[in-house]
């Protein structure tokens, strides 16, 4: 009982901050979001008699207990209780970018994990189904499993099904890349969902944000439905700061950025001005994520370059969704 799956990470344009049910990861808002090519998590897992506990490896390093481990466990917890099988797992996943620095890296991680997981299960969940499963403990990770542009919808049930994702264009319909600015590789000092439910509990801004992401994922939906670049720019950007405005206004203060990141923020605020069209984006860590169109990728990655302290630069075309494959790592 072995399978393998490969997912890609996704960057919210329109962000989820905040959870209504921590449990279940339900957020308080829709989020919109796209694919990224090339940053992925490929996962194996095997259920088998030989396996007295749970095993997990990530990067080469084995997790024997910590948040990692029992985020894992909790998984494979729920997809034996939903296949009925009672076998533990042994599970090794990589991802090929830095882990836990604000890169969407627990998104692709909780989306392989939950197809190579159910599949090896002998579960044949359909994309909705997948896409819950994905939800459960990293919320973004549901995003991950259509590919292309995605909306999570928030769903209003408290049993979380009817919160999911679902793809609103597919990864060819629109060549729009995300250049991507690592300023830092260290994992980040808040967690996301630390981060986010200290949030809800004490920024005063708040019901605000939750107010915002509305009128902003209806404005994002839009923009890509008539692939409207500056609609889907200006909305995205907009969003971002009034997320970071949150988390700053929370209670103890959350500060993601780095001198370097704000200098890449004022970077593109003035290229923009010089006629380059291209809008910023951040999350949870101090990495700029770029949005801009084809033709101007190339010049943006040339002008990065520039930025002796950067310490790595991805280009990323729209990704596709995830997918079982055939090799496994064991
Ligand atoms: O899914 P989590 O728990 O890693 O939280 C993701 C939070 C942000 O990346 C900041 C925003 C988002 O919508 O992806």
């Amino acid at each position: 009982m072995k399978a393998t799956a490969t997912a890609n990470a996704n960057i919210a344009l329109t962000k989820y901050w905040g959870r209504r049910d921590r449990r279940l990861s339900l957020p308080f808002t829709d989020s919109i979001s796209m694919t990224l090519d090339g940053l992925s998590t490929m996962t194996t897992v095997h259920f088998d008699s030989k396996y007295k506990k749970d095993i997990f490896i990530l990067d080469k390093t084995e997790f024997k207990k910590g948040t990692e481990y029992e985020e894992v466990a909790r998984y494979l917890d729920i997809i034996r209780k939903m296949s009925k099988i009672k076998l533990f797992a042994k599970v090794v996943s990589e991802n090929n970018f830095p882990t836990a620095a604000g890169l969407a890296s627990s998104a692709s991680g909780f989306a392989a994990l939950s197809l190579s997981g159910s599949s090896a299960a002998g579960l044949d969940l359909d994309a909705k189904e997948l896409s819950i499963l994905a939800r459960t403990v990293s919320g973004s990770a549901s995003r991950s499993i259509p590919g292309g542009f995605v909306e999570w919808h928030k769903g209003k049930k408290d049993d979380g099904s009817d919160s999911f994702s679902e793809q609103i264009a597919p990864p060819d319909y629109w060549d729009v890349r995300m250049v991507i600015a690592v300023t830092e590789t260290s994992k980040k000092m808040t967690s996301s969902r630390e981060g986010m439910d200290r949030s809800v509990k004490t920024s005063p801004f708040f019901a605000q944000w939750i107010k915002e992401c509305e009128k902003d994922a209806k404005k994002a939906r839009k923009a890509i439905k008539e692939k409207y670049f500056a609609l889907l720019g200006t909305t995205s950007e907009a969003n971002c700061i009034k997320m970071h405005t949150v988390m700053m206004t929370s209670a103890p203060s959350i500060f993601y950025w780095n001198p370097l990141t704000l200098e890449i923020i004022n970077s593109v605020m003035a290229w923009r001005d010089e006629g380059l069209e291209c809008y910023f984006t951040i999350d949870a860590g101090p990495q700029v994520k770029i949005l801009c169109q084809e033709k101007d990728a190339k010049i943006i990655e040339n002008k990065l370059k520039k930025f002796r302290s950067i310490k790595k630069i991805y280009a990323c075309k729209v990704g596709g969704p995830a997918k079982l494959i055939q090799s496994h790592f064991f």
